[in-house]
């Protein structure tokens, strides 16, 4: 019995028509004289109805069939009694009578239901995952997936970008995750590793004159995984010849436009805003600022220099900062909340949390009574202080206050339901470091990666002041996750060498490393910049899902394996042996 419709295709218009469907039993109803299935298939649900009066040997067989059983069900379309409809199948209105029906195969029961918000430990759902992916809102996801990079190949297509595929079979890029090795048979002791990226292809594309390329690009990276990271992850990954960072963000924000809209049918304002990593980092205490509500960190260290109260004025003596978040409305925490804060900011790095709370009439703080009426009302000033509030300081290095501060600010937004999963804030981060100082390394490691352009108007502070350079780096932020990051690029091969300098390349290990590179810039390479994004952390946020194991069909769990395919797998003592390889004692 061959189909003729899917499931949501037929509606009151084919009232009459006989029709074949093929699906999977969703539920079955059995009601005496009635049996109702609900028939699955990829486009929804309907009912189906068997009855002795219309076919006994059908009514028999419906008897006998058991959930995700596989049917092929013939029948016509019928109106559903007035009192039966179903407001909440898009095909409600209708059901079908069945007269002939065949299993095309049964089906032992699954370990769990076939239903969207099932509470089901995520390994069993990996381990099941075809089960998993039959439900309703993983198939959703993916079908989500498939439309957003379509919208990307169509967008870029029409800009006149060429998609171009570029080696699995790689060099490692350096862009800082370990790498996956695969051992070389035929060049005993030598490994090609997965690409972490395809930075170097696609800047060698632009030496090669493409001029706009794109690629939908698997990477690979040996990280620790968290909810937003895996192993193996997919890029919009892009770059251009003759563009600066005001053609990329246009570029972008067009694209994104499109993306909402044609996936998901949600208009965005664009441009979107912009703000530099020291602000970032200042107000929020983050390099990927979640900008869905406030709680903003506010500097206080100039107010409170030469202030009695040690831990403030000792701290930026010895050249730290102290800032405050005003957490308003939460005056009203018990203490024994407060606390809790004040150990969460302990584990982040923090030597206390000094607090106020706002009353009515009086303050109540662990810390007024080191400072004058003065320096509090000042502070209750600079914070713009009122009844209810509850104000907590960080009194450290700048850099320990705002991993503290902007840890507690999420974790306020938490507490007081402010991450609101509809709405949509994107951000451009720019103005980076273009090197950060390794103090275990004891040497400068690239920020974004080390073929990331300088600011222009700081190549003088490369030789006097590596740490102050800013880079021509950008990133794209939602909803405090970075979803994309990219740079102008260096095409020269005098500056690239210079900053291999920097990060403690020899002449010989960059001859070594990336003289392909080097050699490319003097064949008349382009000035070229590009950006990459995180597909799957996009669809994450754009299906209001918490992580992005949801969005992908095969993903490895936390601990990076497969419990389906059960990889990673041992080899045979053959497979090793060809490979010149041998399994040291574990
Ligand atoms: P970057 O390393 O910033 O840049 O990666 C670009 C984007 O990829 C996503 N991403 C990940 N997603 C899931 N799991 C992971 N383990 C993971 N790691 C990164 C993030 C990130 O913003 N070649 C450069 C880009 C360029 O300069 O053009 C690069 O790979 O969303
Ligand atoms: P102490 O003088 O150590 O008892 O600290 C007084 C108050 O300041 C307590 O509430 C501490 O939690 C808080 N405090 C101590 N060190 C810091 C710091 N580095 N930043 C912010 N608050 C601190």
């Amino acid at each position: 019995m061959k189909r003729t419709h899917n499931a949501t295709d037929i509606s009151s218009q084919n009232v009459g028509q006989e029709v074949v469907l093929n699906g999977w039993v969703n539920t079955r109803r059995d009601h005496g004289g009635l049996i109702f299935i609900d028939l699955r298939d990829r486009s929804g649900i309907i009912q189906i109805v068997f009855s002795p009066d219309v076919n006994e040997e059908s009514f028999h067989l419906a008897e006998q069939v058991r959930g995700e059983y596989v049917v092929a069900a013939k029948g016509k379309v019928s109106l559903r009694p007035e009192e039966t409809e179903n407001p909440n199948l898009l095909t409600g209105k209708v059901e079908i009578y069945v007269e002939e029906m065949e299993v095309l195969n049964r089906a032992k029961t699954p370990p769990f239901y076939i239903e969207d918000n099932i509470d089901v430990d995520e390994n069993l759902r990996l381990k099941y995952r075809y089960l998993d992916l039959r439900r309703p809102e993983m198939r959703k996801n993916l079908e989500l997936r498939h439309r957003v990079v379509k919208v990307m190949r169509d967008y870029l297509d029409e800009k006149a970008f060429i998609e171009v595929e570029t080696p699995i079979l790689t060099r490692s890029t350096p862009e800082g995750a370990r790498d996956y090795l695969v051992p070389s048979r035929v060049h005993p002791g030598e490994f090609f590793a997965l690409p972490q990226s395809p930075q170097q292809y696609k800047q060698l594309l632009m030496v090669a004159g493409m001029e706009k390329y794109f690629q939908i690009a698997r990477c690979f990276r040996d990280e620790d995984l968290r909810a937003d990271r895996q192993p193996e992850f997919t890029q919009l990954d892009m770059e251009m010849s003759f563009v600066d960072e005001e053609d990329i963000f246009q570029l972008i924000e067009e694209m994104m436009l499109r993306i909402f809209k044609e996936g998901l049918e949600q208009d965005i304002s664009i441009p979107f805003p912009r703000i530099s990593y020291e602000d970032a980092m200042k107000k929020y205490g983050n390099d990927r600022p979640d900008l869905r509500f406030g709680l903003e960190i506010v500097d206080l260290t100039e107010l409170l220099r030469d202030v009695e109260f040690k831990v403030f004025s000792g701290a930026i003596k010895s050249g730290g900062v102290v800032r405050a978040i005003n957490a308003r409305g939460c005056g009203s925490f018990a203490r024994r909340e407060i606390d809790k804060l004040g150990e969460m900011a302990v584990e982040y790095g923090a030597k206390g949390m000094a607090w106020i709370v706002v009353g009515e009439n009086e303050l109540k703080s662990p810390i007024i009574k080191f400072l004058t009426e003065e320096e509090v009302e000042q502070i209750l000033n600079a914070l713009e202080a009122k009844p209810g509030d509850l104000l907590i300081f960080g009194a450290d290095s700048a850099e320990t206050v705002a991993r503290v501060l902007g840890n507690l600010r999420m974790e306020l937004a938490r507490r007081l339901n402010l991450l609101e999963k509809e709405s949509l804030n994107f951000v451009w981060v720019l103005g980076f470091p273009l090197l950060e100082y390794d103090e275990e390394a004891k040497r400068y490691v690239a920020d974004h990666h080390m073929f990331t352009s300088p600011c222009l108007e700081d190549i003088e502070l490369l030789d006097t002041d590596p740490g102050g350079v800013k880079a021509r780096a950008y990133d794209l932020v939602l909803n405090g996750v970075e979803v994309g990051g990219g740079s102008i690029r260096i095409h020269r091969r005098d500056w690239q060498e210079k900053i291999f300098g920097l990060l403690g390349l020899t002449v010989e290990e960059a001859q070594e490393k990336f003289g392909h590179m080097l050699e490319a810039f003097e064949y008349g390479a382009p000035p070229h910049g590009g950006i990459a994004f995180g597909i799957d952390r996009l669809l994450m946020i754009m299906s209001q899902r918490q992580s992005i194991r949801d969005l992908i069909a095969f993903p490895k769990t936390q601990s990076a394996s497969c419990p389906m395919m059960e990889t990673p797998s041992e080899v045979s003592m053959r497979q090793l042996r060809e490979l010149s390889l041998k399994i040291r004692d574990k």
